[in-house]
């Protein structure tokens, strides 16, 4: 077990570097007043409502609700695990992660990993250097030494251990390797190499690290028909049964690949800015694709399309072309990607499906038509509404009530898939212009892009004076050094009492702590998101003004505990059940008010 990040040192990260700085490293920001904006890398949008705050360091988008730290930018943006993402940002103001309990030397296991597959690569590549057979097959396959050296691609040699005699010199790394997927079990328990006589493609991840491979034999020739149907039925066509075509990597620590995009990394170094991805379904497809100066293609890894591959794709690029072979697995395949996008089909993203003629794929077809051959197709790509509602129709007659009632009800289901949203309404039309039937069919009211304005106030329904209090604490955590503590409101039975004074805690605890380290602090909570929404309030005037205002709230909040004391004790007396304690206690009460009322009346 890696040792965990103590708080204190994300509060100093968070305190080190600048958000504008890491935001501007992905997004160009502009300034806007005392904040910095830019169009919302997290969903397209026509007009900024992306905000960066240097007093807060956080960023929020009013159009779709993201925020958070520069951590949690890197999160999302490059979809890294919590402690990559401050390893990262560390490393970028040149701050060590240090670790409380677990290992001494933390996250060393995944560090090897990565070590461990790069080698790897590195040994498949030299063997492809060295074997006459192999590069035979990449120059017969059109693929040049360049094209070779981009995609790392390999040769992974004859016989069980060429590469676990390289890399496996000792038992850590042996294990590593089995970790790794590269190993199999024999049936007596012995281990040899996974990959054997296979031409390697590593898989690598979005930081262009090695965390998997696919390997292709060299004897069945290429196929333009995918082997899906007969794998389907367990034997892959033209190869044996113990040999498929093309082998990948098990899930492993690193390697899930219903979140990976094989090129995705080679997308990503040729391209700054992103309008449009190709989604093909073979790693000779995308290779093919890129070397023809398609640079946009991406595989996904025998698989289909997943909700988390569709989020993936849209958060690179606002346009996501699928393309397909024309056959009926291609058709069944493209549905289910179709099902997979549909939730993730916010406004501003558009999702089009390409069918290639039957016994072509993208490799054979960009190959015999070059770039603008391959370009022509993808502009004649159909639509997600069209390639829906033409799928629905298929087995309907819709000339008859009937086919229409069965279209329409075909089609409801998969439409409350799609989020609020002018394409949802759109996708509602279309279904009543095809079926003439409004029932129960036509889109929940619409809901309007939110202004900014309209935003930060829905974002506070009631401003309490504990929900006050709490933004003016998140916009000027040092505000909790004026404080008393213990708190004399912390009876004060209201929502948001305990959050507070939990929130007053840990900004006394830290002096220093700013906006975006104390929200981090809570990110794992489930009041965070109305946290969020609560820092994005902004007080008028300085910071005295402020102070004040604070010393008000926290004024008003004791006097609301001691009048809520004394409404208890008042009902226990007239219930007549007051012990001495108690009533000793009323007595203080009352007196302290007569003497605030009597200050008050003078
Ligand atoms: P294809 O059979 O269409 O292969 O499988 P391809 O990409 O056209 O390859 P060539 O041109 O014959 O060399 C498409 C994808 O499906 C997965 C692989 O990811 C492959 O790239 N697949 C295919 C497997 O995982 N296992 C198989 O046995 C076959
Ligand atoms: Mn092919």
């Amino acid at each position: 077990m890696p040792g965990l990040i103590p708080e204190r040192f994300i509060d100093e990260l968070l305190a080190r570097v600048d958000i504008v700085d890491v935001v501007q490293r992905h997004v160009p920001l502009k300034r806007a007043g005392r904040e910095w904006t830019a169009r919302c890398p997290f969903h397209d949008e026509r007009s900024p409502s992306f905000y960066v705050s240097p007093a807060k360091q956080f960023f929020h988008c009013f159009g779709c609700g993201a925020h958070g730290s520069a951590i949690k930018f890197l999160m999302d943006y490059e979809r890294l695990e919590f402690p990559d993402a401050v390893e990262e940002l560390a490393q970028s103001v040149g701050l060590k992660v240090p670790r409380e309990g677990g290992d001494e030397r933390p996250r060393e296991d995944k560090t090897d990993l990565y070590a461990l597959l790069d080698s790897a690569a590195r040994f498949y590549q030299d063997e492809l250097t060295a074997s006459e057979t192999a590069r035979a097959y990449c120059e017969q396959r059109g693929l040049d030494a360049a094209a070779c050296r981009h995609f790392r691609i390999g040769w992974a040699p004859a016989g069980w251990d060429g590469l676990k005699r390289a890399l496996g010199t000792n038992d850590v790394r042996l294990k590593l390797l089995e970790q790794a997927g590269m190993l199999s079990t024999g049936e007596r328990g012995n281990k040899y190499d996974r990959f054997r006589e296979r031409l390697m493609f590593p898989i690598m991840d979005r930081r262009g690290r090695v965390i998997a491979f696919g390997g292709r034999v060299l004897e069945s020739k290429p196929s333009a028909h995918p082997a899906r149907e007969s794998q389907k039925a367990g034997v892959p066509a033209g190869t044996s049964q113990h040999s498929p075509k093309y082998l990948n990597s098990p899930e492993t620590p690193l390697f899930h690949k219903g979140r990976e995009l094989f090129a995705f990394w080679q997308v990503r170094q040729a391209n700054t800015r992103l309008e449009r991805l190709l989604v093909v379904e073979g790693y000779m497809d995308a290779i093919a694709l890129h070397q023809a100066g398609i640079t946009q293609a991406v595989a996904t890894l025998g698989t289909a399309t997943t909700h988390e591959h569709a989020e993936l794709l849209f958060r690179a690029a606002p346009d996501v072309v699928f393309c397909f072979d024309g056959d009926r697995a291609g058709r069944s395949a493209a549905w289910r990607a179709l099902e997979s996008v549909l939730p993730r089909m916010r406004d501003g993203r558009q999702a089009f499906f390409l069918f290639l003629p039957e016994g072509e794929d993208p490799d054979s077809l960009v190959r015999a038509e070059g770039r603008a051959g391959f370009e022509a197709r993808i502009a004649q790509a159909l639509p997600l509404s069209e390639y829906f509602y033409s799928e629905l129709s298929r087995d309907v007659n819709v000339a008859t009530l009937d086919g229409r009632a069965r279209l329409a009800e075909h089609a409801k289901p998969l439409l409350l898939k799609l989020p609020d949203g002018a394409f949802r309404d759109l996708m509602y039309a279309e279904l009543e212009k095809r079926t003439g039937l409004n029932s129960g069919t036509t889109a929940p009211a619409p809901l309007r892009a939110p202004t900014r304005h309209a935003a930060a106030a829905n974002a506070t329904p009631h401003r309490t004076l504990v929900r006050s209090a709490i933004a003016m604490l998140l916009a000027e955590p040092s505000l909790a050094d004026d404080a008393e503590s213990p708190c004399a409101f912390a009876a004060l039975d209201k929502p948001g009492v305990p959050l507070l004074i939990e929130l007053l805690d840990v900004a006394r605890a830290r002096p220093g702590i700013n906006t975006a380290a104390l929200l981090e602090n809570f990110s794992q909570r489930p009041e965070s998101s109305a946290l969020q929404k609560l820092a994005m309030i902004e007080f008028p005037g300085d910071a005295d003004a402020l102070r004040a205002e604070f010393a008000d709230a926290l004024r008003k909040l004791v006097a609301q505990t001691a009048q809520q004391r004394l409404d208890a004790l008042v009902r226990k007396q007239s219930e007549g059940t007051l012990d001495d304690e108690e009533k000793n206690e009323l007595r203080g009460l009352l007196a302290r008010k007569g003497q605030a009322g009597s200050i008050a009346g003078t």
